[in-house]
């Protein structure tokens, strides 16, 4: 496995590799790596000859700098699993190799996609994403990049940037891994108690109640149910609790005349901020 820490030496490895006709897979991160990515690796291992991991916490996507103060960098163990993963190179930039000081300004007219949902309670931090997702395509050039569904919104976003700049690359949404029980593994639910994971299933257990009987009743009914379920396992910090559209991510009324749907939810415990959400169709 290739560790790179600047573009230079990144791009002119690929450089060779692809005149020799390899097609490439990106899979962006933050590090701190658990089986959702890993499973993402395996997955572009299947889609491309060779596989680029990025392991870059990007600051201009944290619009509260004690989150990013707090994330987790545990780079010795990222590089141990990528290796294990077979990843074939790993891109690992400083901030100024990202950022360089006459860096331009960015902006990407996103519409209402960044404005809503995590757009409105995170400002900027689907602008942050975009910016280094897209210095990230221009740099690897990959074939394919991949994703988790799991940041559905952020997916959205970076689908609909790609079409605005015309990129040539492929975006791979791969599904959700969860624990045994069911909750959505994340860097930042590491920092769950045992007691805190267990009131965390609650947010799986209010998706599948929704899938599950949203044709018997109303959108307001069944998230009416979904909110008792979280309630009742003791969680009351709810931030957003969404039925949508899966392309506009607009709320809507009823299923019917939906060909794509997602329900999103949002919700705090022991002060770490969960985020999933599963499809509806
Ligand atoms: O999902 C993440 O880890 C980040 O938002 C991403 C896509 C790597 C951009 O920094």
């Amino acid at each position: 496995m290739k560790i790179f820490k600047t573009k230079r030496e990144l791009d002119a490895y690929l450089l060779g590799l692809r005149n020799t006709g390899n097609t490439v897979a990106l899979v962006p991160t933050m590090g701190a790596l658990h089986e959702g990515h890993l499973s993402l690796i395996k997955e572009a291992k299947m889609s491309a000859d060779i596989v680029v991991c990025s392991i870059f916490v990007n600051p201009t996507q944290f619009n509260d700098p004690e989150d990013l103060a707090k994330y987790p960098q545990p780079l010795d163990e990222d590089l141990h699993l990528l290796k294990a993963a077979n990843c074939d190179i790993v891109f690992t930039p400083t901030v100024s190799e990202m950022y360089p000081s006459d860096d331009p300004e960015w902006h990407i007219d996103l519409g209402d996609l960044d404005k809503i949902w995590e757009g409105e309670k995170r400002p900027g931090h689907f602008q942050g994403v975009t910016q280094i997702v897209f210095k990230l395509f221009k740099l690897v050039e990959p074939d394919v990049a991949l994703f988790g569904q799991k940041d559905f919104q952020q997916v959205m976003v970076i689908q609909r940037m790609v079409e605005l700049k015309s990129l040539p690359v492929t975006i791979k949404i791969c599904p959700t891994v969860r624990d045994v029980h069911g909750l959505a593994l994340s860097s930042r639910n590491q920092r769950l108690t045992e007691s805190g994971k267990s009131q965390a299933l609650a947010l799986y257990k209010a998706l599948n109640h929704i899938k599950n009987n949203i044709q018997q009743h109303s959108v307001a009914q069944i998230k009416k149910e979904a909110l008792t379920i979280l309630q009742n396992e003791g969680i009351t910090e709810i931030e957003y609790l969404a039925i949508c559209r899966s392309s506009t991510l607009e709320e809507i009324e009823s299923l019917k005349g939906e060909d794509h749907a997602v329900v999103l939810l949002v919700a705090w415990v022991e002060g770490v901020r969960l985020i999933d959400n599963m499809i509806l169709r």
